[in-house]
């Protein structure tokens, strides 16, 4: 069918993002990963994962559009210009300092991987956990990495993206098999049992979702080099 998983070819465009991979590799994006406008991340983001265009969202989509030269599309590829949205201590990925900050990287998820242990789903306690524990193990090998308040702010976003689009936006618990076969594969878990959020996901639900991740890291701080804390543009 139209939205069937087909892995990327060679020549096909993919990035940082595993949501928009994802998204990719089932036919809600171009497959080739190119010519991506707002409307059409937006459009696919709402059919694929019910997420409905919010300010967030849409804000998060205009902010990959200055990631790209072009007035008005990108490809996967160019969101890893580092410092606009892609950071260091990535869940699923490697710092840029450190060598590839674009492809799943095993060693990387291992933390998200293992958190929560004895039981077979993450939540928003081990999400935190998890981001804590990434700054870390990350700045014993990156000791330049970058973490002001704008790397502190996405990094809660993309953890309560995992938890409502692969699990559930009211109750931020996620099955930790669908969350492996998502970072790792790039797939929605469907055989598995997955299905689109019945919930459309939206300012409301959200930002409850990154409100109760954020109020459970309790000891962070800005470290790293002093930067300006917003914007690069491509
Ligand atoms: C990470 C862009 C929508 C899930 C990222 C990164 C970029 C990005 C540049 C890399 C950050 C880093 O880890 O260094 C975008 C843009 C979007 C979008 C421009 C909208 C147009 C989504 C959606 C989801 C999602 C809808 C829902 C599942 C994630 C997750 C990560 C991430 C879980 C963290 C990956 C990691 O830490 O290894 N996104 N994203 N994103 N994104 Fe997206
Ligand atoms: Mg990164």
């Amino acid at each position: 069918s139209a939205h069937q998983w087909q892995a990327p070819l060679p020549t096909d465009s993919r990035g940082p993002c595993p949501g928009l991979n994802t998204l990719a590799n089932h036919g809600f994006l171009p497959r080739n990963g190119s010519n991506i406008t707002i409307a059409i991340a937006l459009d696919a983001i709402h059919e694929g994962f019910n997420i409905k265009p919010f300010t967030l969202m849409r804000t998060i989509a205009k902010v990959g559009l200055l990631t790209t030269d072009n007035t008005d599309n990108f490809a996967l590829e160019e969101l890893a210009l580092h410092g606009t949205l892609e950071h260091d201590a990535s869940l699923s990925r490697n710092d840029l300092a450190i060598g590839d900050n674009i492809h799943f990287n095993a060693t990387v998820f291992a933390t998200l991987n293992n958190s929560n242990p004895g039981v077979d789903y993450y939540n928003t306690t081990s999400a935190a956990q998890v981001l804590q524990q990434r700054l870390v193990e990350d700045s014993l090998i990156n000791p330049n990495l970058t973490n002001t308040i704008k790397e502190f702010t996405v990094r809660i976003v993309e953890s309560a993206f995992y938890l409502s689009v692969i699990g559930n936006v009211t109750t931020g618990v996620a099955p930790k098999n669908f969350i492996q076969i998502f970072f790792s594969q790039e797939r929605l878990p469907l055989e598995e049992g997955w299905h689109r959020s019945d919930v459309p996901i939206d300012d409301d639900n959200f930002s409850n979702l990154t409100g109760t991740i954020g109020d459970a890291i309790t000891e962070w701080a800005p470290s790293g080099p002093i930067v300006c804390p917003w914007i690069r543009l491509q």
